[in-house]
């Protein structure tokens, strides 16, 4: 199957998934389903979900047990940009193409449906019956992965490095490679490792996928600062000019537009290099690594 058919195949599993879990509930908390289903179900690049099914099907493992990995991980990812787009973070008025939830539900039921989702997932991971090859032991450790990488000294502390350093004029790009190594990607690690797990990786294979992981999440967050001075925003459903109306350091502001094209370009063959002992296996991961690299949303 060429990339453009594979990544659609992928999209559309993920998104028949997530339509099932994700239906309208006729409860007296109604609000914080409907404000969890809009955010989940508008869309995204669903970029996590692919790179778990992906590695999935590199190393053989049951597509079951990793489709349940990259949803939840795809939930938590969502609760991180609900969050995110809140006033007292980056006060965004668009995501995904659509009003941010906030925006579309009020602050307090975006918070809560933010939680809604990062438990949701944890709930997910934690329901032993539906996997259908982990043993139980693999599935505490891929919860463990998935909790350290969204947690205070993954996602999270990422999110507090980048809104405590708004403004700030000091920041080295040692400072801003820790941020986005956690912001971006802790999460995107996680997707491949917990998926690597999942299907019964060695170490050698689990050293090589995370080399891949940490050079693509970091090339996907510079491309993201990229996109954020040049990218159109009707075509990435997001307002463009977010960090430097909130005084943001990025690779742009700090290298200059033509060297952070450079610097994720680098960190995008750094990433193709990882994967050169699975051989031909690993075709569709390298044209994932390059796809995101020329994205433009
Ligand atoms: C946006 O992530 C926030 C970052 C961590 C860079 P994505 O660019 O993956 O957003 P969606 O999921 O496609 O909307
Ligand atoms: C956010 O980075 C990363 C997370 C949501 C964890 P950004 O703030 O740059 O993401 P966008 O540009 O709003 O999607
Ligand atoms: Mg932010
Ligand atoms: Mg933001
Ligand atoms: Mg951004």
């Amino acid at each position: 199957m060429d990339f453009e058919r594979k990544i659609k195949y992928y999209h559309d599993m993920i998104n028949k998934y997530l339509s099932e879990v994700f239906q309208e509930k006729d409860c007296l908390q109604k609000s914080v389903y409907d404000a969890m289903n809009y955010s989940v179900q508008a869309g995204g690049k669903r970029i996590r979900p692919v790179l778990a099914l992906a590695v999935c099907d590199m190393l053989g493992g049951d597509i079951n047990d990793a489709m349940r990995i990259a949803v939840s991980i795809e939930c938590i990812h969502t609760y991180s940009l609900i969050h995110d787009d809140l006033p007292c973070m980056d006060n965004d008025d668009l995501r995904r193409g659509m009003p941010t939830c906030h925006k579309k539900f009020g602050e307090a039921t975006a918070l809560l449906a933010g939680d809604g989702l990062l438990t949701f997932a944890f709930e997910h991971l934690a329901d032993l019956k539906g996997y259908k090859c982990c043993s139980p032991g693999a599935v505490l450790n891929i919860i463990s992965d998935i909790a350290k990488s969204a947690g205070c000294a993954g996602m999270i502390g990422g999110q507090v490095v980048d809104l405590e350093n708004e403004g700030s004029a000091d920041i080295t790009e040692k400072i801003l490679t820790y941020m986005h190594n956690r912001k971006t990607g802790a999460l995107i690690r996680t997707s491949v490792l917990a998926s690597a797990i999942a299907a019964g990786a060695d170490d050698r294979q689990k050293k090589a996928l995370t080399q891949f992981a940490d050079a693509l999440g970091l090339a996907f967050q510079i491309q993201d600062d990229i996109l954020d001075c040049i990218g159109d925003e009707k075509t990435l459903g997001k307002p463009i000019g977010s960090d430097a109306e909130n005084e943001k350091t990025t690779y742009v502001t700090l290298l200059g537009l033509k060297a952070a094209m450079g610097k994720s370009k680098n960190l995008t063959n750094q990433a193709v290099s990882a994967l050169e002992g699975f051989g031909d296996k690993a075709e569709f991961l390298r044209e994932l690594a390059d796809y995101l690299l020329t994205r433009n949303k």
